[in-house]
């Protein structure tokens, strides 16, 4: 075998089929200030069909208003989003239909408190894809069934675990049909014994083939779901890669400082005493 045969990194391809050539998701020249705020400072990223990315961060450095610009949550002050292969930023764009491709799951479940499980899946399928009871009601039962929550159709969010009310945002977002799906640190919020049922639907998602941009400080989920990380730091991508490259030998110094800050945080600052950089805000 030819060296030219030989992956560029160490990071096995463990997924059957692997992501296709095809851009999903493209950001070009992205800008984004809140007045004088400049947070985000120029990013270009690519996120092939079937890609799982996994953006880690410290506090601040502008990893959800990165993802709120993907689906313009937030309108970015300049540079270019597109999803599968519709520019959202194009002022002619139909956003509503462009934004019905993208799932998105946050860190709070917003769950309305007053529905049943299934009528939280099926309201927006209905309000929003106009359709039918049945059809909605039929959705709804496949995707609680595929995030392992079937029994619960009929039960109130607050009967729920931390742990299950996310897993029925999944569902609520997945009943969409959408083509990508968006997290901005799903497991947050969670107490640790319940954060595993969540990654293991977010695990079988990426399996699936469903294409992910994941907002986390779960590393061994990045580890082992990622093709690819992506370490954002002060607006800027600073260090994109595989999972392996990234976490396991980062390249740049804003990378292993927030990386070991992660893994000991009183450690950080003793390790990276000399330079002089400013804790988190
Ligand atoms: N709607 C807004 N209005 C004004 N400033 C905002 C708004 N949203 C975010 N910011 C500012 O943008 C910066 C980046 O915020 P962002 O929430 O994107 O960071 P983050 O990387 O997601 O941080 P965290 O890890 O704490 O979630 C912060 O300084 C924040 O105060
Ligand atoms: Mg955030």
């Amino acid at each position: 075998m030819s060296r030219l045969d030989e992956r560029p990194d160490d990071q096995p391809d463990e997924r059957p089929e692997g992501p296709s050539g095809e851009p999903e998701i493209r950001v070009a020249g992205l800008h984004k200030s809140f007045g004088d705020n400049r947070v985000l400072r120029g990013i270009d990223l690519e996120i092939r069909r079937g890609e799982v990315v996994c953006v880690i961060g410290p506090s601040g450095s502008g990893k959800s208003t990165l993802l709120r610009c993907v689906n313009l949550l937030e309108e970015p002050t300049e540079g270019r989003v597109y999803v599968g292969g519709t520019e959202l930023t194009d002022p002619d764009v139909d956003i509503d239909a462009a934004r019905r491709r993208i799932g998105m799951v946050f860190q709070q479940f917003n769950l309305f408190p007053h529905l049943t499980v299934t009528e939280n899946l099926t309201l927006p399928q209905r309000r929003v894809l106009k359709r039918g009871k049945a059809e909605a009601a039929r959705i709804a039962a496949a995707n609680l069934e595929r995030v392992g929550l079937a029994e619960k159709a009929g039960a109130y969010p607050s009967s729920l675990s931390g742990g299950q009310q996310q897993r029925v945002a999944i569902a609520r977002a997945l009943a969409m049909g959408p083509e990508v799906m968006l997290f901005d640190e799903p497991t947050s919020a969670l107490d640790p014994e319940l954060v595993g049922d969540v990654l293991a639907v977010m695990r079988m998602l990426a399996d699936e083939g469903m294409t992910m941009m994941v907002v986390t400080h779960e590393m061994t989920f990045a580890r082992e779901v990622a093709d690819r990380v992506v370490f954002m730091d002060g607006g800027v991508i600073v260090e994109d890669g595989a999972p392996g490259q990234v976490i396991g030998a980062p390249r740049h110094e804003r990378t292993r400082h927030f990386l070991s800050r992660l893994l000991d945080p009183a450690m950080a600052d003793v390790e990276e005493g000399t330079s002089g950089r400013a804790g988190p805000q």
